[in-house]
Parts: structure tokens; C-alpha cells; sequence
């Protein structure tokens, strides 16, 4: 049952078919997950109560939607490389590209574009280090850790001492990467494509705007599941 007090995160991690909802009402679920929902519904703009009904519909056993939290963490790491980092990346190399054919060809008529350029290559040169740590450091100890708990032997040796050390540094850089998410949408206008623009001014706002999306969904699954669930498997073998 859903109420407003609870967590944006909780309702996430409870109704996971929620994520698509808030993001259509603007609804901050991944980094500014920690706000109740009667707050973020305000901050966004909406009515908590339509809010709750609507989740309420969402929640009825027949909705088709995966539940993250039944999966184990390994499991879970390996459908977030396997959806969300290869995506991310496959895009990041085809946006850079169009985004700068874009920009050649309206962005004497469109200053804006430029900013839009920086801010997308700023969010690049921050999320491909970002994923890498991730994939060489956090992601092994994380299913390591899982291994060990399952044989019930002790938590594997960590270089950085805590899994709550990297995870506190993962979830900071989340919160860059929605800022600047945020800003490219101010920029863009919510991703409004002027009346004169072409099919790859078109086609680079489309994109963007689903790169957002799928970067949303990404860092909820990390911030409010995978690491979530990590640091009290560590905690409770400690
Ligand atoms: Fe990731
Ligand atoms: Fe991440």
C-alpha cells in the first residue's frame, strides 16, 4: 500500500513499473530518491493524491514488469552492463558525432546548441570513467561479496576498506550526471525541436531525451537496489 510518506525510492523498489510514471511527471526517482512522495509530487508540480491512484493501478498483479529485487546481486550487475552500460556507451559515441553535425549546421541560428554540445560532452567525459570503475572495481566485490555470503565464508579483502566507500563516491557522481541531465533539459526547452530544424536536430533531441531516460532507470537500479543491498550485506557479515 502506498502512501505519501513513503520514500520516492520506496515506492520505486516496490512498484517497479513506478520509474516509467515518474518519469513522465518529472518525478526525481534516482538521485532524489531519499524525498517522500508527497514532497517530490510538489517539487514536480503534481497532485500526490492523482499520484497514488495512479500507482495504484500500476501495482495490479496483471502489470507485466520485472521485479530487480528478486534478482540476486549478480544477477542484477549482469543485466545492468548488459542493458544500461552497453547502451549508454554505444550511444555516447553516435550522440558525440551527431551532436557535433548538429551544431555545424544550426548553431549559428541556435546558440543553444553549443551549450547542449559542452554539457553532453561534459556528462561523457564524466560517465565513461565512472562506468569503468564500476565494471574493474565496485561490480566484482559486489558479486564476490554475494559468493561469499551464499558459502557462508568472510567478507572478501577490499583495497578501499568498506563497499560503502565506493559506493558513497558512485552515488556523488550520480548526482553530477543528473545535474547536468537537468540543465540539458532546461537548455533544450524539455527537448522541444525548433520548426526549422532537420532530421538530425530531430533525431539528436529524441535521443537525448531517451539517453535521460535510460540514465534515470540506470542510476535507480544502482543507487536504490544494487548498492543499497550491498551495504547491508556487507554490514550484516561484518
Ligand atoms: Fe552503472
Ligand atoms: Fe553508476
Amino acid at each position: 500500500m502506498i502512501n505519501s510518506a513513503m520514500t520516492v525510492r520506496e515506492v520505486a523498489v516496490q512498484i517497479p513499473e513506478s520509474t516509467r510514471l515518474f518519469e513522465t511527471l518529472r518525478i526525481d526517482y534516482c538521485c532524489g530518491g531519499n524525498k517522500p512522495l508527497v514532497e517530490a509530487c510538489k517539487s514536480a508540480g503534481v497532485q500526490v493524491d492523482n499520484v497514488i491512484a495512479l500507482l495504484g493501478a500500476l501495482s495490479k498483479p496483471d502489470s507485466n514488469n520485472q521485479d530487480f529485487q528478486k534478482l540476486s546481486l549478480n544477477e542484477l550487475v549482469n543485466h545492468i552492463l548488459e542493458t544500461h552500460h552497453v547502451f549508454t556507451k554505444s550511444e555516447m559515441t553516435r550522440l558525440e558525432a551527431l551532436t557535433d553535425k548538429v551544431i555545424g549546421a544550426h548553431g549559428s541560428n541556435h546558440p543553444e546548441l553549443f551549450k547542449v554540445g559542452d554539457l553532453f560532452r561534459q556528462l561523457c567525459a564524466d560517465l565513461k570513467p565512472h562506468m569503468f570503475k564500476e565494471e574493474q572495481v565496485l561490480f566484482p566485490y559486489i558479486a564476490a561479496l554475494e559468493q561469499a555470503t551464499a558459502q557462508n565464508r568472510p567478507v572478501p579483502f577490499a583495497p578501499f576498506g568498506t563497499v560503502a566507500n565506493p559506493i558513497r563516491v558512485m552515488m556523488t557522481e550520480h548526482d553530477t550526471a543528473g545535474d547536468i541531465l537537468r540543465l540539458l533539459r532546461a537548455v533544450t526547452s524539455d527537448y522541444k525541436v525548433p520548426a526549422d530544424a532537420c532530421i538530425s536536430y530531430q533525431t539528436l533531441y529524441n535521443a537525448l531525451e531517451n539517453f535521460e531516460k535510460d540514465l534515470h532507470q540506470h542510476i535507480h537500479l544502482e543507487n536504490n537496489i544494487l548498492f543499497a543491498k550491498a551495504a547491508e550485506m556487507e554490514a550484516t557479515k561484518r
